[in-house]
């Protein structure tokens, strides 16, 4: 089977996911890595190929600039196998319109997956997943993926609700200490320009998407959240969220 994958993911969790379902359906795997990609040029993809496409959760619902980017992929009646990756909290509207976004791009959805990973923004929340037992998760969906294609498959029913939620935020943005030599790497990572590689410590606000990828790719650790705000809210967070929850996982049977 010729595969296509699709992905957005900031701190590479959801790459992870994406890339281990594909693996256990093909070798022969197409990669488009949207998080930075700014192209708008139609990617056509036909129905006898099979698209893995993976998303995080950011409150509730796709990133907004992830849904504006898989804009230009366009199905044939192509079967989708839809991922949605979070942080441990909730997926909310976020698998539903993941599947809503491929299917008016003209792709079928086989199956859908709401996987766990480390939050990226309260990264002591769903720490270190996906481990060993979610990976044995993700392969047991890639394989029953793989034979609803081959079966042929009808109507999928996900949760979630139309209208969407409504995203919310906290005010805060990831900023530099002093341990930052201003090696650029933030700043050319940055999904969304919001780091001036002249003066990389700070943050441009209005662009900062608070993806967390600044804070993963930089090699002195100088880049974080800071400040009583962030404290807060993380020490509620961490209380809140720090049950483990499971791997859910919808077929179109
Ligand atoms: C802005 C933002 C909002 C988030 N909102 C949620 C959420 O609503 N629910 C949740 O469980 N995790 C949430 N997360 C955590 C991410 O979904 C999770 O860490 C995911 O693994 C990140 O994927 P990535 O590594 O591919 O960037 C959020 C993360 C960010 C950066
Ligand atoms: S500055 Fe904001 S948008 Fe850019 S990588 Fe950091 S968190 Fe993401
Ligand atoms: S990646 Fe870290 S060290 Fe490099 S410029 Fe950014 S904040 Fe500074």
């Amino acid at each position: 089977m010729k595969i296509t994958t699709i992905y957005f993911s900031a701190t590479y969790t959801t790459k992870r996911v994406v890339e281990a379902v594909a693996k256990n359906l093909s070798s022969e795997i197409k990669v488009y890595d949207i998080t930075n990609d700014t192209s708008t040029d139609e990617v056509a993809i036909s129905a006898d190929e099979l698209v893995i496409v993976g998303v995080p959760v950011y409150a509730g619902r796709v990133p907004a600039m992830a849904a504006v980017r898989l804009r230009r992929f366009r199905g044939n009646n192509t079967p989708a196998v839809v991922v949605a990756v979070y942080g441990n909290r909730h997926y909310d509207d976020a698998v539903l319109e993941l599947h809503d976004i491929m299917t008016e791009q003209g792709f079928c959805t086989v199956s859908a997956g709401a996987f766990i990973a480390q939050h990226s923004i309260f990264p002591k929340v769903g720490k270190a997943r996906p481990d060993a037992e979610d990976i044995s998760d993700i392969k047991a969906f890639a394989e029953k993926s793989a034979a609803l294609v081959a079966k042929g498959f009808g109507g999928i029913s996900l949760p979630g609700n139309r209208p969407y939620k409504v995203p919310g935020g906290i005010p805060i943005w990831p900023t530099a200490s002093k341990k930052c030599t201003a090696c650029g790497a933030c700043a050319r990572l940055c999904p969304t320009g919001a780091i001036d590689p002249e003066s990389p410590k700070g943050v441009n606000k209005t662009k900062c998407i608070k993806c967390g990828r600044c804070i993963v790719v930089c090699p002195t650790k100088a880049r974080r959240f800071y400040g009583i705000k962030y404290s807060l809210a993380a020490a509620r967070f961490n209380s809140a969220f720090a049950a483990r929850r499971g791997n859910e996982m919808w077929f179109a049977e």
